[in-house]
């Protein structure tokens, strides 16, 4: 594994007071991890650095055709005041998958792992305290020659940053409304949909505009095709529980492959639910809350956690799903999975990477 230089800065920033206010993603921390990769060299000079503006030419590729991919992760403070990581790994595997399909090179995962793992040694402090808080993690990877011909470039920068976070949603655990997308489609099959490529969210930015302005939180996306089929939100995945009965759409190639998605479907067999991923026409979904069978809705993701939904519009037909409140199913899930991210519950799975 290289080694990393550290370059503390001298002017620390003042940290958030009141945490109860932290929203997300809109605070970053003192310093940053940065790699750079050149073709023939591979990966080289990882180095942490005060936190600060990049300088770069005009022309660098990511300007112009859009070589951009990135992760998200969390830092949980544990009560003893511990900090651990949750599949930390899996994300930067999940980054290499998409950088082969972006024609980017596989990520140095080791020496990106060791360096944020550094990084939230040397920001230990800024991860907060309040339940339900975590120190977001964003590592990213973007393409840097300056270069207008559309081919891949030679020289990439990978980067880290962090964030204190609350929750994702204004609403907190409290039901979302979502506006089920029928004129614009995020992704097809062949495309780049099972990636986090930048462009994938360029593309839904209009979408969930048009959506915030009728009162959404965000567009669930139906099938790029014939769009009858339920995808996923793009901010997290979908899933539906007819009482203990777990559904999900199955994992297509233009779907997030989330790892909060294979946690969630992991741990609600291990607690006795039954899951299936599958295709799942829209159609059936609204007939089968109108039916009553379909008793919950939530999405789940790192930044997003699990968050029930309440409320879904589809073509003008607004239905409520669990009376707008959250159900047994997903408060069973969210009290699992962030017991474990938070230490309070058994990791049986071995997902738990402690820091401290
Ligand atoms: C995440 O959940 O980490 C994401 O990347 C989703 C989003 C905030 C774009």
């Amino acid at each position: 594994m290289k080694s990393i230089a550290v370059t503390l800065t001298n002017t620390p920033k003042a940290k958030p007071e009141d945490e109860s206010k932290l929203g997300f993603g809109s605070i970053f921390t003192d310093h940053m991890f940065l790699m750079d990769y050149y073709r023939g060299e591979g990966w080289v000079d990882p180095r942490i650095v005060p936190y600060g503006d990049f300088s770069m030419d005009p022309a660098s590729m990511v300007f112009h055709y859009g070589q951009a991919i990135f992760e998200g992760t969390k830092v949980y403070r544990r009560a003893d005041g511990g900090l651990q990581l949750f599949r930390p790994a899996d994300n930067m595997a999940r980054m290499t998958r998409s950088a082969r399909r972006m024609c980017m090179p596989d990520l140095d995962e080791e020496t990106a792992l060791a360096g944020l793992k550094k990084l939230v040694e040397i920001e230990a402090d800024w991860v907060p305290h309040q339940p339900g808080t975590s120190l977001y993690i964003r590592p990213t990877m973007i393409s840097m020659d300056a270069q207008l011909g559309v081919h891949a470039a030679k020289h990439y920068l990978f980067f880290i940053i962090a964030s204190p976070v609350g929750s994702y949603y204004k609403e907190g655990l409290k039901p979302v409304g979502i506006y089920v997308e029928d004129e614009y489609v995020r992704a097809v099959r062949g495309g780049t949909g099972f990636t986090k490529c930048a462009g994938n969210y360029a593309a839904s930015i209009l979408a969930g505009d048009l959506a915030e302005k009728k009162g959404y939180s965000q567009v669930l996306w139906l099938d790029g095709v014939e769009q009858k089929y339920v995808e996923e939100v793009g901010s997290m995945n979908m899933m539906f529980a007819y009482g203990n009965h777990i559904v999900t759409p199955m994992l297509n190639g233009s779907i997030l492959p989330g790892i909060t998605r294979d946690s969630i479907l992991t741990l609600a067999r291990q607690l006795g639910y039954t899951v299936e991923e599958k295709r799942l026409a829209i159609a059936d979904i609204f007939n089968d809350i109108k039916n009553g069978t379909l008793t919950e809705a939530f999405g789940t993701g790192t930044a997003a956690v699990i968050s029930p939904v309440g409320e879904l519009c589809w073509k003008d037909e607004k239905l409520i799903i669990g009376g707008g409140e959250i159900g047994p199913v997903a408060q069973k899930l969210y009290d699992t999975l962030t017991g474990i991210q938070y230490g309070r519950v058994a990791d049986s799975n071995h997902w738990i990477v402690k820091l401290s």
